[in-house]
């Protein structure tokens, strides 16, 4: 770790502690955990553990250094982007196995809800908000092909260095997330800007890890989107720039072929795409709106 923490190092930081704070306020709510499934998995996990110990013969500094990083993990708040970035996709791809519609994938740490609507389908964006304007339209279908009218795309996403509104400082509250409403034919349009690849904090303890064991902490650009539509189930996704280095080794295991983008050089400056989605219908027990 250097001595002198350049802008970004320090934006990073507070990054950690707001996502701890807004997964504190969002909570997914429902019912406890029974007490059989969380002694089956506690004791599951714990003996994964066990079994790393024994394979690598873990000596008594090495222990004591785990406890000195998860300690630091809880400190810097960075439980939600530990998990978010090494454990999530596998919860992503548990609970969405049995869907025929649209790939998702994980969520991470900086959704916010409720994001203004803007009725002219420009997300809300600075004046002279950097980056490529990029002119996304699509459709949101059925598994059946039935457009979905009065579909909702809910989209978030970092700007052209890197940043999410409300997680890094100085940046207008609302910039760059928006809640989109799909036509009666499911069709929409939204005006943003590419985002840029991001790196995760380096300054907290998943910093720490990642440079401890030589590793990167890039994700490559990515737009992030929620997509409802009554009697469906929410789709949470994320969508990808063909091209970007990090789509092969993205630290969060989180890019899908099916969600790499294919965006078309409008020859003006600008970049126009077209990706729509298929929601599968709802069942008993799954989440229809975020
Ligand atoms: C993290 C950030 C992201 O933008 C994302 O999509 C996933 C994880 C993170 O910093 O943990
Ligand atoms: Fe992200």
């Amino acid at each position: 770790m250097t001595e002198t923490r350049t802008e970004f190092e320090a934006r990073a930081a507070e990054s950690g502690a707001g996502a701890t704070e807004a997964f504190r306020k969002k909570q997914r709510g429902g019912a406890a955990v029974p007490a059989e499934r969380v002694s089956a998995m506690a004791r599951d996990a714990l003996e994964a553990i066990h079994d790393v110990i024994r394979k690598h013969q873990m000596t008594y500094e090495e222990y004591d250094a785990l406890k000195t990083w998860l300690i630091r993990v809880g400190e810097d708040g960075e439980w939600p982007l530990f998990l978010d970035v090494w454990v999530e996709h596998v919860v992503e791809d548990v609970n969405t196995s049995h869907r025929s519609g649209s790939k998702g994938s994980i969520e991470g740490p900086y959704y916010v809800p409720d994001a203004p609507q803007p009725e002219d389908g420009v997300i809300p964006m600075r004046e002279d908000e950097p980056g490529t304007p990029l002119t996304w339209t699509g459709q949101v279908t059925s598994t059946e092909g039935a457009p979905l009218g009065g579909a909702t795309v809910e989209l978030w996403h970092a700007d052209a260095n890197g940043f999410y509104s409300q997680y890094a400082p100085g940046l207008p509250e609302w910039n760059l997330r928006g809640t989109f409403l799909a036509d009666e034919q499911g069709r929409f349009t939204i005006r943003t800007v590419q985002p840029a690849p991001y790196q995760i904090p380096t300054d907290g303890a998943c910093g720490r890890l990642i440079a401890a064991a030589d590793w990167h902490a890039w994700r490559p650009a990515h737009l992030h989107v929620k997509v409802s539509a009554p009697g469906h189930e929410l789709l949470t996704a994320q969508l990808y720039f063909p091209g970007d280095p990090h789509n092969e080794d993205d630290i969060a295991s989180a890019v899908k072929p099916e969600l790499v983008l294919d965006p078309q050089d409008a020859g003006d400056g600008t970049v126009s795409v077209d990706y729509g989605f298929v929601l599968d219908p709802a069942t008993a027990d799954s989440p229809t709106t975020r």
